[in-house]
């Protein structure tokens, strides 16, 4: 039976989605309230794991091995990295990479976590697709394109890091929680994607734009995932 983990960080990520859900079960772990329940035809548990990539981890474990989802989506708002990639923009995942891990001093690339063989965690090509297609039937106005989502537990809002991000991990869009969601999902062999939608450029004009621009970009995300879930199995 299909049931989708729905992450957001932060509250304006998922209050939309949490107020549509029917028959509602709220089962509070880790400091984190699972909302259970069914959300367009579908079973979801939709939470806000709090902000960072120990959070978002935690918080995945939890929804495989207390409500073992099948499938898990991360919605919410991103910096861009990608020229492409407006204020308002959505990034659906290709795949994730955490950008604040270093181990090249024994040999590793930068990003890979050591000793797992991989540097980047790939999303699913299916829910890849119907997130591209649920964009483009609930908000045909907005751009979207697939990429690749960088994570660290830092905000990025100084250009010389921007493009460090963009030189060294080709990174389309940066947050601090995807890549964290994207290995849990791994370890635990669930399909995942991450849908970001653009709340600043991730350089010095971010401190202005983000908390301007990040309420409107959340709720086109969440709307996304909204459609989305009516269509995965
Ligand atoms: N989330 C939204 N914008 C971000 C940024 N610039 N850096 C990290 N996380 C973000």
């Amino acid at each position: 039976m299909t049931k989708i983990g729905i992450i957001g960080a932060m509250e304006l990520e998922v209050e939309t989605l949490k107020s549509k859900l029917k028959d509602v079960k709220i089962i509070k772990k880790a400091e984190m309230d699972f909302y259970e329940g069914n959300l367009n035809g579908a079973d979801v548990v939709v939470v806000r794991c709090g902000i960072g990539k120990v959070n978002a981890a935690l918080c995945v474990q939890i929804l495989a091995d207390i409500f073992h989802i099948t499938h898990v989506i991360n919605t919410g708002v991103a910096g861009s990295l990608n020229a492409a990639l407006d204020i308002g923009d959505i990034l659906i995942s290709k795949d994730a990479l955490h950008h604040d891990m270093d181990v090249t001093i024994f040999g590793y690339r930068p990003g890979e976590v050591p000793q797992m063989g991989r540097l980047e965690f790939e999303a699913d090509p299916a829910l890849m697709g119907l997130a591209k297609s649920s964009c483009e039937r609930v908000c045909p106005d907005i751009h979207a394109i697939y990429g690749r989502v960088v994570s660290g537990d830092q905000f990025i809002s100084d250009g010389v890091v921007k493009d460090k991000l963009i030189n060294t991990f080709h990174g389309d869009c940066a947050e601090m929680e995807g890549a964290s969601i994207a290995h849990g999902a791994y370890l635990n062999s669930i399909p995942f994607v991450i849908i970001r939608a653009i709340s600043d450029k991730a350089d010095g004009s971010a401190e202005m734009d983000y908390p301007t621009f990040e309420k409107a970009a959340a709720e086109n995300s969440a709307r996304l995932v909204e459609d989305m879930v009516k269509y995965i199995s």
